[in-house]
């Protein structure tokens, strides 16, 4: 069911809702205009509150209290913005995320989130994004009780009495929206289980985003990857009862475009290691090893909502890692479609082997710019953390705009060294290359071996790993799958 939206200005004693979200400036007290008639309604039991809880509306700073049905919302929230001329739109995104999270937790099927001046129209967006992205939870697989009895069904933007609302804040509200709807695609890709997410069901999920919203889609199964060349691909595949796939999407702009925008994922629906088998514990999460093309099919669903003057391709390579008898070993050597060959070190290290194919056919669309993105290695974890992905870029000025981008968009990423002295950890004594370094600096010389199959087009990868999958929410991001990166490719569309 849709979300039904409006956006209001109304004094905040007048609104029907189950939850009501308020985001206040730091330095806001009770007797500001909007909170001076809820604390009057609740005979002051608000200012009781703020005061005994020192609520100064800092950043992420919040107070909730039930209304005990002494005015028409049930229950209140009031969240610090922190200092107005620091906001940014993903601060809104996460503020409005917030808010429908804790509708869901109070079994709110209304939400209203009020804020204390008109956004612009990028902000108003973000909060139509954060609404959604907020309420999303991943409820496929539950039955009788434990699915969900309340959903979120309305929710409204509320500013202060007086203020008038153009028509495009309520467009940029629903839009929002349906961007998020997008990033949900993504989210819903990476959480399915990999008994369910194969390689063809990842593909026939881009197909779907394709149909749904005009884009054009290939692909190409087994036997045409077999005939093209794509043996690093079907190497990591053949230990697998589960066929592989790789997809091309393309969205074309209304003006034709010079300038073309690749963004390539790693779509491995389960790394189990292959006959370098991981430890059972943690392999699970290993169904999320294909959040990098997950990121790739919302991404290009939201493209095709946003409609940028640049051309855009989403390339994904979707394989899954089994040991079985015919699977491949340490000690093999491939060929690929670069025509490179390579000597298997690992067989866990399959994700650098599929993107180096799905890398090497996306040079072939002559790209202004190659992003990729893949959950490639542990090691990236070990440096940044859980909430912060890695990336590389060929050269200073092109990570200076990818990292303006990601600034934007809210979203952590930080820029790592291609270290030209490790490249030799990729000398092999039987092949041009082998396929895995050192153990140390284990993200760099994964990025060193991606890069020799771009050619001279400028790249981005990034090592997504830490990010993709969270424990817990955060920001605006869920428990699960995160679609971490999404927005941040979404802004860089603007620095092609
Ligand atoms: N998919 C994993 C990387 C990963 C690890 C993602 C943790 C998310 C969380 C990747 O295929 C892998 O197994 N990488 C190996 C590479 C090594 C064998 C060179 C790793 O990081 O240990
Ligand atoms: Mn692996
Ligand atoms: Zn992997």
């Amino acid at each position: 069911m849709p979300l039904k939206l409006s956006c209001v200005a109304t004094e905040l004693t007048r609104i029907h809702a189950d939850l009501l979200a308020v985001g206040v400036f730091e330095g806001t007290t009770v007797k500001s205009d909007a909170l001076g008639p809820i604390d009057h309604a609740l005979r002051g039991a608000l200012a009781r509150l703020l005061k005994r809880e020192e609520f100064k509306g800092k950043k992420d700073q919040s107070v909730s209290l039930d209304t005990l049905g002494q005015i028409t919302v049930h229950r209140i929230t009031i969240v610090g913005l922190g200092e107005k001329d620091k906001l940014t739109a993903s601060d809104l995104r996460a503020f409005a995320a917030r808010a429908a999270r804790e509708a869901n937790g109070a079994k709110a099927t209304a939400l209203a989130v009020a804020l204390p001046e008109l956004p612009d129209i990028a902000n108003v967006r973000a909060i139509g994004e954060g609404i959604v992205l907020g309420a999303y939870r991943f409820t496929r697989y539950l039955t009788g009780d434990r699915k969900p009895k309340a959903a979120l069904a309305k929710a409204a933007l509320i500013l202060p009495v007086g203020t008038s609302i153009p028509v495009d804040r309520k467009r940029a509200l629903e839009f929002g929206t349906r961007v998020a709807d997008s990033v949900c695609i993504t989210r819903d890709l990476v959480n399915d289980p990999p008994n369910e997410m194969t390689p063809i069901r990842l593909a026939e999920a881009a197909q779907a985003v394709a149909s749904a919203h005009g884009l054009q889609c290939r692909v190409f199964d087994r036997k045409e990857l077999q005939k093209r060349g794509m043996k690093l691909l079907l190497a990591v595949a053949q230990g697998s009862a589960n066929e592989p796939r790789f997809v091309h999407l393309t969205y074309k702009p209304e003006k034709r475009s010079k300038k073309k925008l690749v963004v390539v994922g790693k779509g491995l629906t389960f790394d189990s290691g292959g006959l370098c088998i991981k430890p059972a514990q943690g392999m699970g999460e290993m169904k999320s090893d294909m959040s990098g093309a997950a990121n790739v099919v919302g991404f290009m669903a939201a493209v095709a909502l946003l409609k940028p003057e640049v051309e855009v391709h989403g390339i994904i390579g979707c394989a899954e890692n089994m040991p079985d008898g015919a699977a491949y070993r340490p000690g093999d050597v491939f060929g690929s479609l670069d025509g490179k060959t390579v000597e298997i070190i690992n067989t866990d290290a399959e994700g650098r082997l599929v993107l180096a194919d799905a890398l090497a056919y996306a040079r072939g669309i002559a790209p202004t710019v190659l992003v990729c993105n893949a959950t490639l290695t542990g090691a990236c974890v070990v440096a940044l953390g859980q909430r912060c992905s890695g990336f590389y870029a060929t050269s200073d000025e092109l990570g200076e705009r990818f990292a303006k981008a990601a600034k934007a968009a809210g979203e952590q990423f930080w820029r790592m060294p291609l270290l030209e002295d490790m490249k030799d950890q990729l000398k092999s004594d039987v092949a041009d290359l082998k396929h895995t370094g050192d153990r140390w600096g284990g993200s760099i010389s994964a990025a060193l071996f991606l890069r020799e199959f771009v050619g001279d087009v400028p790249f981005i990868h990034c090592d997504i790993a830490g990010p993709a999958l969270s424990d817990k929410a955060y920001g605006f991001y869920t428990k699960g799958g995160t679609a971490h990166g999404v927005f941040t490719f979404l802004s860089f569309l603007d620095q092609v």
